[in-house]
């Protein structure tokens, strides 16, 4: 497994351009499948839950290249929807290929996808959503299998804002018969990039971005070219990375109206950002101040995404912050490591209480998690001395090269490989 190695302490400068978004990016793979022929899809970074994505499609039958950050697509020789439990383990995302394959094939075979380090992650509003449309569903052991010889519209409320049920129920609909409509629906930005992609290929979706979305069924799709929103979880971890260090930096190719949470957030801290048009402007000079309450809540609100990155910045801060998560019962798994270099965080049920502390000291520490190993990167940048973070396959998950992107804004970060002795040069 990849380590990490950082020399914390000095602060990030410079200019980024920002990826494509990750959690637009694998809906969007999944529903290039509703379509016959040649799909093609930009901004689509390097990450590994991507390539896991493209390995599911292959063996279904799809063909899937991935140059640069372009996939091409040709689904014409889709043969399968039965999703193998091996790499269905691999991605729990690989669920969002239900609703489209249930549609295009008549039948879709999935297996749950099971927990993960934040939590237990439900799939019963993504099998109810699909069982209004119309799908009888099976369950014997761990696998799932659903059929519908024709989908038809209906008017489904979900429990929960859950961004992957809206959006496995939203593909589904597509080529179902009638209308139909999503109540307290997830209004993610993610999930207007979907209908965005669905709309381009014909689909007739209104209301994305608001907690009702309406999906009119058409008979078939046409193939399009379509370009993936900016990451934006990744722009706020890079903002909060150059807050942490007391650094200053610009992030080209952004979307700030998806991150008025934490950027309101960040300035309550003493953070300077500038916003102009795709760009944004991050710099601290001084310690940061604390916040006195943080809840992480459905979109527009604080991104649960965001909790374990901007809990690091608090760790530095003059005062107590209290965070609340209230998405994932399990995401707190960052603090012990946290705790290791030197924070003072005590965690109650879904709280944190986090006292500053005026510096971190490197440690060896261990990804959990997505987020929970990037927060533990942005610890070592801004802790005095080395700091190694290892299991860094959790972060590439989501994160092209982190070490590149954060060595070009001036980090002292190198990343080891055990089958070579030597670092991989970013
Ligand atoms: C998406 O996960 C994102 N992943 C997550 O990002 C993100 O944290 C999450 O939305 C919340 O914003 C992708 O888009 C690929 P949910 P998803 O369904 O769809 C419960 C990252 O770091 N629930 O909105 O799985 C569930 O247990 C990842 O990039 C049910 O109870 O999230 C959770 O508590 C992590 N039943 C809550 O809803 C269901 O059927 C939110 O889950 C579905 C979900």
């Amino acid at each position: 497994m990849d380590k990490l190695v950082i020399e914390g302490g000095k602060p990030l400068s410079g200019t980024i351009v920002i990826q494509g978004a990750k959690n637009a990016a694998l809906p969007i793979l999944a529903a290039s499948m509703l379509v016959e022929g040649v799909v093609t899809i930009e901004h689509v970074p390097k990450l590994l839950d991507i390539d896991v994505m493209l390995n599911i499609l292959r063996e279904l039958g799809c063909r899937a290249e991935h140059v640069d950050e372009t996939v091409q697509l040709d689904t014409t020789s889709l043969h399968s929807s039965h999703i193998p439990e091996a790499l269905m383990r691999q991605m729990r995302s690989s669920i969002f290929l239900m609703g489209p394959l249930l549609a295009r094939f008549g039948e879709v075979t999935i297996y749950q996808p099971g927990g993960c380090a934040i939590g237990e992650r439900k799939i019963d509003l993504h099998l109810s959503g699909l069982q209004e449309l119309g799908a009888q569903i099976v369950e014997e052991d761990s696998r799932i299998t659903c059929y519908a010889k024709r989908l038809k519209g209906a008017e489904i409320h979900l429990d929960l804002p859950s961004v992957g049920a809206t959006e496995n129920i939203m593909m589904a609909a597509v080529l179902a018969e009638g209308l139909t409509t999503i109540s307290n629906a997830a209004r993610e930005p993610e999930i207007q990039d979907l209908q965005n992609f669905l709309n381009s290929m014909g689909a007739k979706i209104i209301g994305a971005g608001t907690d009702t979305i309406t999906i009119e069924g058409v008979e078939k799709l046409t193939p399009c070219r379509y370009q993936v929103i900016p990451d934006r979880i990744v722009t706020g971890t890079i903002m909060v990375a150059a807050a942490a260090t007391r650094g200053q930096v610009t992030l080209l190719n952004t979307c700030p109206s998806h991150l008025t949470s934490l950027i309101h957030v960040l300035r309550r801290t003493g953070v300077q950002i500038a916003v102009d048009g795709d760009i944004i402007k991050v710099g601290a000079a001084v310690r940061p101040k604390a916040v006195d309450r943080i809840v992480t809540s459905p979109y527009p609100a604080f991104p649960t995404d965001m909790q374990s990155q901007i809990m690091v910045l608090l760790a530095l801060a003059d005062g107590v912050s209290i965070m609340k998560e209230t998405i994932f019962e399990g995401r707190f798994k960052h603090v012990d490591e946290l705790s290791r270099m030197g924070a003072d965080i005590r965690v109650d049920l879904s709280s944190a209480y986090i006292r500053g502390v005026s510096r971190l000291y490197g440690a060896t520490v261990e990804a959990t998690d997505l987020r929970a190993g990037a927060a533990l990167v942005i610890a070592g940048l801004a802790a005095q001395g080395k700091t190694v973070v290892e299991q860094v396959h959790h972060i590439d998950r989501g994160y092209d090269r982190i070490e590149s992107m954060l060595g070009r804004l001036g980090a002292r970060i190198t990343r080891y490989s055990p089958v070579e002795s030597n670092p991989i040069v970013p």
